[in-house]
């Protein structure tokens, strides 16, 4: 179905929110019951675990073309580089798997983390760069390059495990929560759109060309390349690209409200599993 953007603004305004409402406080599991309950009557054709897929379980997705692509599939480079990334050696002789469980291998599902020591929400490229700061090495950029290469490996490595994002009864991390799924379901730039009108809401929808991924393992192919960026990709490339879709200002890839957002997003895809890197045109 093709949608206009006022089309779409009118029908983000008359929807429910598909999540527990304010009561007794955060209640990440309530959240994530009614969050996946809710596509899955919206979408019931769809497969729980088809949902990763995001565009590509519409019509017009170009989804025989992406079956064809993923024969060989573009982010394999990256995930080549990655690889001799994780294993190269720091100048002190340690490597990657020293500050990861699991020597980093299988554990992609379990990011975003929250961290007790710092209080704080901690993605996958900023564990990887608490790594590199730990080592004596400098932070890379969040978004594309070295960092998405190594983020590819370190996926794949855990392809096919659910995501299992934890979110303890701590108020801080409870706090991050709220924050992340505040950020969601607010309304920005000169749109006035908020991530659920276009992911939520308009599942599925066609805007501008693009079948709208529903929001449900929305961030489960990630690391991604696109032909639109000719390179891959981290989830907070994207979290930019689409701020900077509605006409608002995105934040800075490291920032607390994009953790907290990647935070509450991946945890309402738990029990899904990891399908990244995956490829979009
Ligand atoms: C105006 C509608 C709109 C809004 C609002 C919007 N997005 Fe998007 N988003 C898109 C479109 C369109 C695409 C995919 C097509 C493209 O642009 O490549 C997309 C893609 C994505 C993807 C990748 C999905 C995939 O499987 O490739 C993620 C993740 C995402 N958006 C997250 C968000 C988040 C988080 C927010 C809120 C900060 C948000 N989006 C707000 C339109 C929107």
């Amino acid at each position: 179905m093709r949608i206009g953007l006022v089309v779409l603004a009118l029908l983000a305004a008359f929807s429910a929110v598909p999540v527990a409402l304010a009561g007794a406080g955060p209640d990440p599991a309530a959240d994530i019951k009614a969050f996946q309950g809710h596509f899955r009557t919206e979408l019931p054709a769809i497969p729980l675990a088809a949902y990763v897929n995001g565009p590509y379980n519409f019509p017009g997705s170009g989804r025989a073309q992406w079956k064809q692509i993923t024969e060989f599939p573009p982010y394999s480079f990256a995930i080549d580089s990655g690889k001799v990334l994780f294993e190269t050696k720091f100048p002190n002789g340690k490597t990657y798997t020293s500050c990861f469980s699991e020597g980093g291998i299988g554990i992609a599902g379990n990011y975003p983390m929250f961290d007790p020591k710092t209080g704080r929400v901690v993605t996958l490229g900023v564990a990887i760069n608490r790594c590199r700061v730990a080592n004596g090495l400098k932070k890379w950029p969040l978004t594309k390059g070295k960092m998405a290469d190594l983020v590819a490996y370190m996926t794949v490595t855990s392809r096919g495990r659910p995501i299992d994002v934890v979110v303890p009864n701590d108020p801080r991390a409870l706090a991050a929560y709220e924050a992340g799924k505040e950020y969601f379901y607010s309304r920005r730039g000169q749109l006035n759109f908020s991530c659920a009108s276009c992911h939520v809401q308009a599942a599925g929808k066609r805007l501008r060309g693009n079948v709208l991924a529903p929001a449900l393992g929305i961030t489960a192919s990630f690391p991604l390349y696109r032909s639109k960026w000719g390179s891959i990709g981290t989830l907070v490339r994207r979290f930019i690209g689409c701020n900077k879709k509605v006409g608002s200002v995105p934040d800075k890839p490291d920032s607390a409200a994009y953790r907290d957002l990647a935070y509450f997003l991946t945890a309402m895809s738990n029990g899904l599993p990891i399908a990244g890197p995956g490829s979009r045109p």
